[in-house]
C-alpha cells in the first residue's frame, strides 16, 4: 500500500498495517458468524473467547504473574485518574504522586478531589526535562500508594526502570508506553493505560491489577466506578467497547508475531536512535527537550534554534507528508510520536527530512 501517511500523531496514532488489513477482511464476517465484531452479542461465545484470549495475550507478553486481574474498561486513562483514588485512597491515608510532567499533574489534581494527596517528588523546577529520581524517596507510613507516570507524552521523558516500593502499592499510568518494552509487572500493584497509542483504537482502557487490591471497593461508590464490579464480571458487566477490544487483540497478536516485547523494544530503540542522532549532531539547530538518560522512545520532543525557523520547519514537514509533528499546545515545539506501529522506514524518512531541512537552512 503506497498511500499510508507518515503518521507521527500522539494518539490516536498509527496502527500496524497488517492489523488494519485483517480487520478490514473480517469486517463483514468475524469467525464465520456472518457479522462483524461490532454486530456480535457481547454475551456470545465468540465474544467471550475474544475477551479471554485478549487477557491471555497480556499475560503472555508481559509475563504477568498469577494473582493479577486484567480489566478492559471505558472512560480513558482520565477516568482512571479518578477511579484509582476513589477505590484505593481511604480517609486517614495519603496518596503519593510523582510529579513528572503534564499527565502526572492531572492525575494528582484528580486525586485531591477524593482525598489527601501530595507530590512526593517533582521535576517541575527542572522544567520536566528529566524523570524525578525515585531511589531516595521516603514515604510516610500512612501512604496508600505511590503513583507514577512511566512516560510523559507531552514532555517526552520516560522512566528507564521502576523502584521497588516494598509494601507500598506502586501504581503506574502507562498510557503512552504500555507494551513498548518488557516490564516487571510484579513491581506494580496496578497499571493502567488507554489503548489509543500502542494497543489499538480509543475506547478501551486496560487495567492490570493485583487481585487483592481490587477485590472489594468502598460500598458507597457508583457501580461502574468500582473495580470490584469489573473484576466480578470479567469486564462484561455492561456492554464493552467490543470493536476496540477486538483490534487490541489483533495488535497483541502482531506484537507476539514480531517476537514479543524484547523485540519491540529493540525496534523502538533502533528507529528512535535515527531521529535522536540527527538532533545530537545538528550543532544546536535542533534542541532535544529531554536530558539524555531520560529520553522517551515514544515521544521525541525538540525545538529549533529559532522560533520562526521552527514554524517554517513544521510547515515544510507537513507539506512533505509528515503528520502530527506539532508539539502539544501546552508546551509548543515539535514532537514526533514513534509508538510501536510507526515503521522504521517512516522514522528514517523523518530523520532524512530533518537533515535535509537543516542543510537547506544554512
Ligand atoms: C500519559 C497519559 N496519561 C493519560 C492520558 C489521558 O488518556 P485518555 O485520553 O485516554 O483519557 C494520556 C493521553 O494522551 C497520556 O498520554
Amino acid at each position: 500500500m503506497t498511500n499510508r501517511a507518515y503518521n507521527f500523531n500522539p494518539g490516536p496514532s498509527a496502527l500496524p498495517l497488517e492489523v488494519l488489513q485483517q480487520a478490514a477482511e473480517e469486517m463483514t464476517d468475524f469467525e464465520g458468524t456472518g457479522m462483524s465484531v461490532m454486530e456480535l452479542s457481547h454475551r456470545s461465545e465468540n465474544y467471550e473467547r475474544l475477551n479471554d484470549n485478549t487477557q491471555q495475550l497480556f499475560r503472555k507478553l508481559y509475563g504477568i504473574p498469577v494473582g493479577y486481574k486484567i480489566l478492559f474498561l471505558q472512560g480513558g486513562a482520565s477516568t482512571q485518574f479518578a477511579m484509582v483514588p476513589m477505590n484505593l485512597l481511604p480517609s486517614g491515608k495519603t496518596a503519593a504522586y510523582v510529579d513528572s510532567g503534564s499527565w502526572a499533574v492531572k492525575a494528582y489534581k484528580e486525586a485531591k478531589l477524593f482525598g489527601e494527596a501530595f507530590a512526593a517528588v517533582s521535576g517541575k523546577e527542572g522544567g520536566y526535562q528529566e524523570m524525578p529520581d525515585l531511589s531516595k524517596l521516603e514515604l510516610p507510613e500512612n501512604t496508600a500508594y505511590l503513583h507514577l507516570t512511566s512516560n510523559e507524552t507531552i514532555e517526552g521523558i520516560q522512566y528507564q526502570d521502576f523502584p521497588d516500593t516494598g509494601s507500598i502499592p506502586l501504581i503506574g499510568d502507562m498510557s503512552s508506553d504500555i507494551m513498548s518494552r518488557p516490564v516487571d509487572v510484579s513491581r506494580f500493584a496496578l497499571i493502567y493505560g488507554g489503548a489509543q497509542k500502542n494497543l489499538g483504537p480509543s475506547g478501551v482502557t486496560v487495567v492490570i491489577a493485583k487481585e487483592e487490591l481490587v477485590a472489594e471497593s468502598p460500598k458507597e461508590l457508583a457501580t461502574m466506578l468500582r473495580y470490584d464490579t469489573h473484576v466480578k464480571n470479567n469486564s462484561l458487566y455492561n456492554t464493552p467497547p467490543s470493536f476496540s477490544v477486538y483490534v487490541m487483540n489483533l495488535v497483541l497478536k502482531w506484537i507476539d508475531a514480531k517476537g514479543g516485547l524484547a523485540a519491540i523494544e529493540r525496534m523502538n530503540r533502533e528507529k528512535t536512535d535515527l531521529i535522536y542522532k540527527v538532533i545530537d549532531e545538528s550543532d544546536g539547530f535542533y534542541r532535544g527537550h529531554a536530558l539524555p538518560g531520560h529520553r522517551s522512545r515514544m515521544n521525541i520532543t525538540f525545538r529549533l534554534h529559532e522560533e520562526n525557523v521552527e514554524k517554517t520547519f513544521l510547515k515544510a514537514a507537513e507539506e512533505a507528508g509528515f503528520i502530527g509533528l506539532k508539539g502539544h499546545r501546552s508546551v509548543g515545539g515539535c514532537r514526533a510520536s514513534t509508538y510501536n506501529a510507526v515503521p522504521y522506514d517512516n522514522c528514517a524518512a523523518l530523520a532524512q527530512f530533518m537533515s535535509d531541512f537543516r542543510r537547506a537552512s544554512r
